[in-house]
């Protein structure tokens, strides 16, 4: 996915590091200051209000870094979260395999784990252009065809966990990032994506989705799942066009929430844009949830690297503010009763999908040696109004 960040960001970024860095020495060679050691957090799920959920997407399965053989992994989600969202193997190609076998065995010892340090799981993700088995991809069929095999893939496994641990997976994301981020036909609101999903079904196969996962538990929250959400008023306009008529269809499609991926930079998008966004949200009466949020401090707009080798004191600040003002935002635009919960996508900046394009980028709430980082204290201010 391609995220929009501002050039000037990158330029901003070096400045900030030449002036915050240089230890006040002068002449700009000196090695930058780190980010100081962080005081005791409390538990941030024990700050949200309302027992909201505050989430992570944790590796899981066969990944070397696996929360379930680490233990300080371990530690900090049984520590800080109150809720797990597989970061992969819960999607289609882990849960199934083949078009007539699935594989449930490394998801469930993951559910366990959840189960027995008291947490709740949000299933991510049914049905999603990435992450395909080959099979699937491959299908060939008529529409009939195509929508038997996105139901009863989509029916098998949203039962399986409400039948095995009923009440454990609370939620799920049915359909994953389905529109486009531009306007091709300059009508206000971004495109269905051309998927796999669209090309065999047509663009009733998300509300078939959502029919069919309700079907199969109804009391799990069923959410819509997009990235760009906050930064493209285009985008956001087709996802609400799309829970409009969701809602006016004479048979209501039972959507329960809209997820927000939040996978922004440090000035992109702007504050004031995240927190309209997130209004407009919840003005349609659905729950909203942050779903994966992270913050990327060195890369620029076309996903290069930026200038920075290691995570600076000054630059740290500046992600706790803003890992601050984002949960801020969410508490004041998304009233109690709507709230699904933030979630951080990601334990440790060593696990961060955002190191596969940048080694250089440090985007969560703690560092490679599991310590907290500032932006720890910034999302548990966040939570507390400070
Ligand atoms: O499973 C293979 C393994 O067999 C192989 O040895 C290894 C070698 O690189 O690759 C493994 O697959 C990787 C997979 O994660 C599982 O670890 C893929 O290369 C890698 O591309 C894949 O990345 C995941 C990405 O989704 C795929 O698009 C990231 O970990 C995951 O964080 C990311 O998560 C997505 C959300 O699901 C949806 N929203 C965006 C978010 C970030 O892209």
């Amino acid at each position: 996915m391609k995220l929009r960040i501002p050039i000037i960001a990158a330029l901003i970024v070096v400045l900030l590091t030449a002036c915050g860095g240089s230890g006040g020495g002068g002449g700009g060679l000196a090695a930058p200051e780190p980010p100081p050691p962080v005081a005791d957090v409390p538990n941030l799920y024990a700050l949200a209000p309302g027992n909201m959920p505050v989430g992570v997407a944790v590796p899981a399965g066969g990944a070397s870094n696996s929360v379930l053989t680490s233990m300080p992994r371990q530690t900090i989600v049984d520590d800080h979260f109150s809720q797990i969202t597989a970061e992969n193997i819960m999607k289609p190609s882990f849960l199934h395999p083949g078009a007539n076998s699935y594989f449930f065995d490394d998801a469930d010892a993951l559910i366990d784990y959840a189960v027995s340090q008291g947490k709740t799981v949000h299933g991510h993700v049914l049905i999603w252009h990435q992450q395909l088995p080959a099979w699937m991809q491959n299908f060939s069929g008529n529409a009939t065809e195509w929508t038997n095999m996105m139901e009863n893939h989509v029916d098998t496994i949203v039962r399986h966990f409400a039948v095995r641990n009923p009440g454990v997976v609370v939620s799920w994301d049915v359909v994953n990032e389905a529109f486009t981020d531009s306007d091709a036909n300059m009508d206000g609101m971004t495109e269905l994506r051309d998927t796999i999903w669209l090309q065999g079904i047509g663009p009733d196969y998300i509300a078939d989705a959502f029919r069919t996962a309700k079907a199969a538990d109804f009391d799990a929250d069923l959410y819509y799942n997009d990235y760009n959400l906050a930064g493209i008023p285009e985008k956001l306009a087709a996802v609400l066009d799309m829970v409009d008529q969701f809602a006016n269809d004479p048979n209501p499609v039972p959507i329960d929430g809209i997820g927000f991926q939040m996978h922004v930079s440090l000035d992109w998008p702007p504050i004031g844009d995240i927190a309209s966004a997130l209004a407009a949200a919840a003005a349609t009466g659905l729950k909203v949830r942050i779903s994966e949020l992270d913050v990327t401090v060195n890369t620029d707009s076309a996903g290069n690297p930026g200038p920075l080798t290691q995570l600076t004191a000054a630059v740290a600040a500046q992600q706790q503010q803003r890992y601050h003002d984002i949960v801020s935002a969410y508490l004041d635009a998304v009233p109690a009763a709507q709230r699904g919960g933030i979630a951080v996508w990601g334990i440790a900046d060593v696990d961060s999908w955002r190191r596969n394009n940048n080694p250089d980028e440090w985007p969560l709430l703690f560092d490679d040696q599991f310590q907290p980082k500032p932006a720890l204290q910034g999302f548990a201010d966040g939570l507390t109004g400070n």
